[in-house]
């Protein structure tokens, strides 16, 4: 049978590519580059090396940007508030991918590397089914129940390509992409300790982060940023170029307790100095243009679209469904922020707009203002008139 493997050329995907020519299988090794940073070079040979039918290393970056980041700073997706969801929007792209290869190569079965516990396996498997319902999902660290050190004695036995401090290696699980970077595990298991300085790589300590702020202007069309400090980028430069001033800074880490799909608590850091930077200034323009009703009624669209995005959701009618309300919303969200990045924090401290509903005329105290405070008063009264009402029927319960 073929297989098509996502593989990331480390050891629990390559234990995975053994195992398979091990069960008779036909096994082809398909890596994909979200901007994770790692060299793709050699992965090829590695995984023809351990006797992968093909290899695949395929750029997916734009398309990352384009069709699954683009949609969620839109919606400003943050599961729990905080976490800018860059593992879980990269998951249905990655299954897409595989589907994808599969067709190419006449695959009926995809595979990937995640374990049991996790939300991965959800995004995967349900975004498979949802796009590619004929073909089986195989999941081997889950099936197999082989622990990590067994892991290792099998590369062994098997005199897989690893390199030889991978004992001694990180105790943490990390996942990145050009969004993000997530670690669990190890020592962060206790929800008590505090990350030390090896656990984060994209982002600097706010302490030894520069004594001086930068300002950077973000310049943004219908929703999506388009500039930066005026100069125009496609949103994947502009969110490697903004990931990078932020991260100097300090701005983007995460600690959190978060509640996966399957029932557990577990707890996360995350870096994610451009997410959470252009969430923020992303919301900020959102003020200046679109109506009390419409920002009010949004936030509850967007905590349920990140929590499906979350859920492994993202090919469903619900995703579509909402993507066309926001999509309504971000007409007239074009205009610009400044953001001061300083010592751990991106501080909104100015934004213009082309549509603002913000008007001076209406809010200043100063002479010249056009808003009738005359009619405030007739407004109050009609406005407090249910409330008076309920007192006086109800007596004195709610009286001072
Ligand atoms: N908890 C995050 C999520 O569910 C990150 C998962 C990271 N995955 C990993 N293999 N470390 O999206
Ligand atoms: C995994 O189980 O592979 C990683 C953790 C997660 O998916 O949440």
């Amino acid at each position: 049978k073929k297989v098509v493997l996502a593989y990331s050329g480390g050891l629990d995907t390559s234990v995975c590519l053994k195992w398979f020519l091990e069960q008779g299988a036909e096994p082809y090794a398909l890596y994909l580059d979200l901007g994770q940073g790692e060299p793709a070079e050699d992965v090829r040979e590695k995984a023809i090396g351990i006797g992968a039918a093909d290899a695949f290393v395929r750029d997916a970056k734009e398309e990352f940007v384009n069709d699954y980041i683009a949609p969620a700073i839109k919606a400003n997706a943050m599961y729990g508030g905080e976490y800018p969801l860059f593992t879980a929007l990269g998951r249905p792209l990655i299954a897409k991918k595989l589907v994808e290869a599969a067709r190419e190569v006449g695959a009926t079965h995809i595979a990937h590397g995640s374990t049991g516990k996790g939300n991965d396996q959800v995004r995967f498997d349900v975004t498979t089914a949802s796009i590619a319902p004929d073909l089986t999902v195989v999941a081997p660290v889950r099936d197999w129940g082989m622990n990590r050190p067994e892991e290792i004695a099998y590369a062994e036995k098997h005199g897989l390509p690893f390199s030889p401090d991978i004992t001694k290696k990180s105790p943490y699980s990390i996942d990145a992409n050009l969004y993000g970077r997530s670690i669990e595990a190890g020592p962060l298991e206790d929800p008590n300790y505090e990350p030390q300085s090896d656990v984060y790589k994209i982002t600097a300590d706010p302490t030894d982060a520069p004594d001086t702020p930068t300002y950077v202007e973000i310049g943004f069309e219908q929703g999506l940023p388009v500039s930066l400090d005026g100069e125009r980028l496609s949103l994947l430069d502009l969110l490697v170029d903004l990931g990078e001033v932020a991260g100097t800074h300090g701005v983007g880490r995460i600690d959190m307790i978060e509640d996966r799909l399957v029932g557990i608590k577990s707890r996360e850091i995350y870096e994610a100095p451009a997410g959470v930077s252009i969430i923020q200034a992303h919301k900020a323009l959102e003020s200046m243009t679109l109506t009390k009703d419409v920002i009010r009624f949004k936030a509850a669209i967007e905590q349920r679209y990140a929590e499906l995005t979350y859920d492994g959701l993202w090919f469903t009618p619900l995703k579509s469904a909402l993507d066309a309300f926001i999509e309504e919303t971000q007409k007239t969200v074009t205009g610009t922020v400044r953001l001061r990045l300083y010592k751990g924090s991106a501080t909104v401290v100015g934004r213009t707009a082309e549509k603002a509903l913000y008007s001076k005329d209406l809010a200043t105290y100063d002479a010249g203002s056009t808003f009738d405070e005359a009619a405030a008063a007739g407004f109050i009264t009609l406005w407090g008139l249910p409330a008076r009402q309920w007192a006086d029927v109800n007596g004195d319960s709610n009286k001072a």
